[in-house]
């Protein structure tokens, strides 16, 4: 890699923290887990029991927030109270990075289903417009995320051109998603090596991985509810080639195979981190 040292939140790989995984990973904390993230709407003015319990983790791990209900390309105002809870938490638990969906979960936000923003030039100005507004009252920059999706509702740019023409316009960093790239390369036919190149190493902050469910040959939708698949895998592997080490979290919301499982993807996260870093040193001395 040439350049700048990037600039990471975290390092190395991490997991997502599910309520439903809690308890095991109490019980023995897994060290090579580097770092965790959570969306902050399901903890914010969480007390007792399981307040505690999430102090547990925040006092032993770095931790990211990933938002789920902002909505930020929704046409209803800007949730501002949202992200005022949003800072004030981060405040309370010594936490530095936040994450949203670039994408919009309907008027009244809290639907799981993520909607795709028109790919319009009047939509960048909009949602560009609504992340710097985000980033004022967070009191620091924010990332988007590249979402997987299902029927495009406007396609004048493409993803790539709104994507790249949001990053600039709103001055906001990028949490790049290898599973929804994969999953929208298939479902929406294009190439997902081209897509991922596209991107520009300088806003990007760190990976998601996470697996998604085969509909059909050209129908996959990201679950979260599976082992990372093949593809994934091989195009993470293609992106630490070009990028260097990024820190990858892996997503997994349900069907929660046993906590041995999700550190098998953890590790094998990090011995490809570490392969990318080798062979970097290897090229730079020539
Ligand atoms: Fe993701």
């Amino acid at each position: 890699m040439s350049g700048k040292a990037q600039q990471y939140p975290v390092s190395g790989a991490g997991l997502g923290l599910r309520r439903g995984l809690m308890n095991k990973l109490m019980a023995d904390p897994p060290p090579e887990i580097d770092f965790m993230e959570v969306a902050p709407e399901n903890w914010i003015r969480v007390g007792g029991k399981l307040g505690h319990k999430f102090r547990f983790f925040t006092e032993r791990y770095p931790f990211l927030l990933h938002g789920l209900s902002l909505s930020i390309g929704a046409p209803s105002a800007l949730n501002e109270t949202l992200l005022r809870d949003i800072r004030a938490f981060m405040e309370e638990h010594g936490i530095e990075f936040y994450s949203e969906h670039l994408s919009f979960c309907g008027d009244n936000g809290q639907l799981y289903d993520l909607m795709p923003i028109p790919f319009t030039d009047d939509a960048v100005k909009y949602v560009a417009e609504r992340i710097r507004r985000a980033q004022d009252i967070l009191g620091r920059r924010m990332a988007v995320e590249n979402v997987s999706y299902y029927t495009p509702t406007d396609t004048s740019l493409s993803e790539i051109e709104f994507t790249l023409a949001v990053l600039e316009e709103a001055d906001c960093d990028l949490l790049l998603d290898i599973n929804n790239i994969v999953v929208n390369s298939i479902n929406h036919q294009y190439d997902a090596r081209e897509f991922m190149l596209s991107m520009p190493r300088e806003r990007i902050k760190y990976f998601h991985l996470a697996g998604h469910y085969v509909e059909a040959p050209d129908l996959r939708i990201d679950t979260h509810g599976a082992a990372v698949d093949e593809q994934s895998w091989q195009l993470l592997a293609e992106a630490y080639a070009h990028f260097g080490s990024v820190p990858t979290l892996l997503e997994r919301d349900f069907n929660f195979p046993p906590v041995e499982d999700l550190l098998d993807e953890v590790r094998q996260i990090k011995s490809m981190q570490q392969a990318a870093e080798e062979s970097m040193r290897e090229s730079a001395h020539g």
